[in-house]
């Protein structure tokens, strides 16, 4: 379906303001550490040299350096935006009409009119007509990535300059701990209780197919986030996609997947932007270096792909890149995902229609329904556990393998606050 132009121009503007927050990002956080600054000096004389024999001022100093170091990290990722479509300026900021998404989505229909290819294509991907590639460390290994969008050069000239609010920056605090969780030896624990048992159970129901064959069987990760889960399924030799549609996951995914050549090149501090419920400072100022592997190293003939957009226009439409998608994906594995559907109705039936016959459903997360109490007069239909198994058998799934998971998401792990979701785990399979 075509873009009408107020839908190409409301992407261009929220995918500039969205590089507007990266490179606004140490403006923000510095003068945010500086209201303690200027709150240590309205207390009295006494006070300020108790603080003073902590460290306190010393403390505020390391969190500015760390907050530079940041910044560097950010910058870079944003160095080269142009990656997601054509020319994007190298003015500073990203220019806009103040516009806010509830989530920080990518119309999937400027994907499909325009995408953009880095790395050597998925086949499908290089049917698209208005496609074009990049080179890319990942090239060989058969990794693409259709980016979101075109022109946007548009959208950050000519316009009032975008102030970044607390809303936009917490999504570029959080893309920092989701980096950890998926890309840093401290995420491994994360990774171990969600990742593992849904790759076991990949392996478990493939397992009389011969690990030379699995790059036959086409596994989808929906939601895919930073795209680690998607990757450690396609170096198991699964030819493997991975679908996202916020621009800050692109973005970062993008620039770890195909502009990083050595492992914990990059030093960042994620933990620098509370000072609430730390037990010490290390808790706060460590740093953290990813990648804990070479992103590179998937195997020889690897097939992995991130597709940008929305998964209920791309994966629930009759037609996409002009390929049928129904009966496509031999297993679709959902971490954390299901949740973030306004109606999970939906969600449940493009799972099933796009499952090839005896094709396998592995899920894993909570039920924090993203849009329940939205400010956006968008629908949200919210389920109870046993209200989704039972849409899922409705569907037609058998669900087997069901317990409970127990696992933190994105957490700091020396914080004093930590908290666990009892998630689900099921496998569910559509009849053959
Ligand atoms: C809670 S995160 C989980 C990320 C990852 N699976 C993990 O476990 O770390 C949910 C992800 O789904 C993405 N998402 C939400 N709705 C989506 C949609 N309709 N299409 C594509 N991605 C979506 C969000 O941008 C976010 O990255």
């Amino acid at each position: 379906m075509p873009f009408s132009e107020a839908e190409i121009e409301e992407e261009q503007t929220h995918f500039a303001n969205v590089i507007a927050t990266f490179r606004q990002y140490a403006r923000y956080s510095l003068a945010a550490n500086n209201r303690r600054r200027k709150d240590y000096f309205t207390l009295p004389i006494e006070d300020r040299e108790l603080l003073d024999s902590l460290k306190y001022k010393e403390k505020l100093a390391a969190v500015d350096h760390a907050i530079l170091v940041n910044a560097q990290f950010i910058n870079e990722i944003v160095a080269n935006p142009e990656i997601f479509g054509d020319d994007v300026d190298s003015e500073e900021e990203g220019q806009a009409k103040g516009m806010q998404n509830q989530e920080d989505s990518v119309p999937n229909s400027i994907i499909k009119d325009s995408p953009c290819f880095i790395g050597h294509c998925h086949p499908e991907d290089n049917a698209h007509p208005h496609g074009h590639s990049h080179s890319s460390p990942l090239e060989g290994h058969s990794h693409s990535y259709e980016g979101p969008s075109r022109n946007l050069s548009s959208a950050v000239s000519g316009r009032a300059r975008y102030r970044p609010n607390d809303h936009d920056m917490e999504k570029l605090r959080s893309t920092l701990k989701q980096l950890v969780r998926d890309w840093s030896g401290e995420g491994i624990e994360e990774r171990e209780a969600t990742y593992t048992p849904m790759k076991s159970a990949l392996l478990e129901h493939f397992k009389e197919i011969p690990q030379t064959e699995r790059g036959n069987l086409r596994v989808l990760v929906p939601g895919a986030g930073l795209g680690r889960l998607a990757w450690d399924v396609a170096k198991l030799g699964f030819t493997c996609q991975g679908n996202e549609f916020s621009h800050y996951m692109l973005l970062a995914s993008f620039f770890i997947l195909n502009r990083t050549d050595e492992i914990e090149k990059h030093v960042f501090y994620p933990y620098v932007h509370s000072f609430s419920n730390l037990p010490d400072n290390t808790a706060m100022l460590r740093p953290i270096a990813i990648p804990d592997v070479l992103p590179s190293s998937l195997p020889e003939g690897s097939n992995f792909s991130l597709v940008a957009g929305d998964f209920e226009e791309i994966y629930g439409s009759d037609d996409h890149d002009g390929e049928s998608q129904a009966g496509q994906w031999d297993a679709i594995m959902t971490c954390f995902f299901i949740d973030t559907a306004k109606n999970v109705v939906n969600y449940l039936r493009i799972i099933h229609r796009i499952l090839a016959p005896g094709g396998i459903w592995i899920n894993l997360g909570p039920l924090l329904w993203h849009w329940e109490n939205n400010t956006t007069n968008d629908p949200s239909i919210e389920l109870t556990l046993e209200e989704v198994k039972d849409l899922a058998r409705k569907m037609g799934f058998h669900i087997s393998n069901e317990r409970t998971i127990d696992t933190t998401y994105t957490n700091n792990t020396q914080s004093m606050l930590g908290y666990v979701y009892h998630t689900a785990f099921w496998t569910a399979t559509r009849a053959a």
